[in-house]
């Protein structure tokens, strides 16, 4: 029990570490949570300081869900690789390093699932990509994203994946909550490219 508790805090200190919100002080003189959405995430990130600090936020974001995930097999414990992705989420929603005021669940996850099912996370990044393209939006590509994976992992058939992605995509879903608002009245922020997008 001592080893799946170390586990877990493992998890949820790799998650914590705010790479958003360092890259931005240390690198740039800006916390990204006060420009933007507001969020110290990939996207905002890529918003407020540009594309380098975007790549990296996003690989070292994902990295946090894959080195959680990867738990399991460094400790050899019998446990479900994305069970231990959700203390990394965790962290990343709520990091201890940075005053509890995180992302928004979705690079982390992925990271998680990068860890659990490579052939499976490919194809929800193609699912990604495609809406992105079309809807120009992060979040509304994100969120609509959700419905599909739960669906598809009952597809493979692998259901404790399908219950993980269910409470994630609860999860991710309650953490847009402002996003949806702006979806809503026509505000969200758009990407610059994709379907209709003019220079
Ligand atoms: O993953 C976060 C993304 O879906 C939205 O980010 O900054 O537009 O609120 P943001």
């Amino acid at each position: 029990l001592a080893k799946i508790i170390l586990m877990f805090i493992i998890a949820y200190l790799l998650g914590s570490i705010p790479s958003g919100v360092w890259i931005g002080t240390k690198f740039y003189g800006k916390d990204i949570r006060q420009f933007g959405s507001g969020n110290s995430g990939t996207t905002n990130t890529f918003r407020v300081l540009g594309k380098t600090a975007g790549i990296f936020v996003l690989l070292a974001d994902v990295l946090k869900g894959t080195l959680a995930a990867s738990l399991p097999l460094l400790f050899d414990l019998p446990i479900n690789p994305m069970v231990v992705g959700l203390g990394a989420v965790l962290g990343h929603t709520y990091p201890i390093f940075a005053q509890f005021k995180g992302g928004k669940a979705v690079a982390t996850s992925a990271g998680a699932l990068l860890a659990y099912n490579p052939p499976f996370f490919i194809y929800c990044v193609g699912v990604f990509i495609i809406l992105l393209f079309l809807t120009r939006m992060v979040s509304l590509s994100s969120m609509i994203a959700l419905p599909i994976i739960v669906l598809s992992s009952l597809f493979i058939g692998d259901w404790i994946l399908t219950l993980i992605a269910s409470i994630l995509a609860l999860f991710i879903l309650y953490r847009h909550r402002d996003n949806i608002k702006r979806i809503r009245n026509g505000t969200e922020n758009k990407v610059p490219f994709g379907l209709g997008y003019k220079k």
